[in-house]
């Protein structure tokens, strides 16, 4: 991204130069227009996440306190990068689900935080329950560390709903 950006502005500059060398009174005009073109092309280069990434839950102990746990109790099943099994969505001969992504290429960005919370604590089927094994604030920065994973458009759709059942069950 940045050599592209790079490239763009020294094409531009020459665009410029080239143009100063024509005629005097054109070149601060021509610089102009070589200016606005570049902003331009930088905002157009730029994606809407670029622009305004939106602010995860968690400050960096948290999140660093999350991935701690997770390797600890978590990424046996669901992969050391929250990656999960490829087929999550195939059952086992014994009709049981493999562990699935929560690095936001599955579903669990579809689940509101306290329903996170609470399958962390139950688990099920095949996943154990960490209601004693894990307090409320260590299951709340695991959470904050997967949702680090989360693409920014992911967690921006994932927000807006979870801001929405927060206000519905209150
Ligand atoms: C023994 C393997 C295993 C361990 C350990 C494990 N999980 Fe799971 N997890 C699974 C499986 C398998 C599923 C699918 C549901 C089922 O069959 O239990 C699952 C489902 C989930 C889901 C629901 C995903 C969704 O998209 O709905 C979440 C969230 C989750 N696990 C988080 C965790 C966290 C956090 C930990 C560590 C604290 C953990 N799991 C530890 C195997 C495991």
């Amino acid at each position: 991204m940045k050599t592209m950006l790079l490239f763009v502005l020294v094409a531009l500059l020459s665009v410029a130069g080239n143009a100063e060398s024509d005629e005097a009174a054109s070149s601060a005009t021509a610089q102009q227009q070589a200016a606005d073109e570049l902003k331009q092309a930088v905002d157009e280069s730029l994606t809407s996440a670029d622009k305004k990434a939106p602010e995860r839950p968690g400050d960096f102990s948290m999140v660093m306190n999350g991935a701690k746990l997770f390797a600890k109790n978590c990424a046996q099943c669901h992969g050391p990068r929250a990656q999960g099994f490829v087929n999550w969505r195939r059952r086992d001969a014994s009709g049981n689900f493999p562990p699935p992504p929560l690095d936001g290429s599955a579903h669990t960005w579809h689940h509101p935080r306290r329903q996170l919370v609470n399958t962390i604590k139950n688990g099920g089927r095949v996943m154990p329950p960490f209601e004693s094994r894990l307090t409320e604030t260590e299951i709340s920065n695991i959470i904050d560390y997967l949702i680090s994973l989360w693409p920014d458009e992911i967690y921006a759709v994932w927000a807006e709903r979870n801001a929405k059942f927060e206000k519905r069950s209150r």
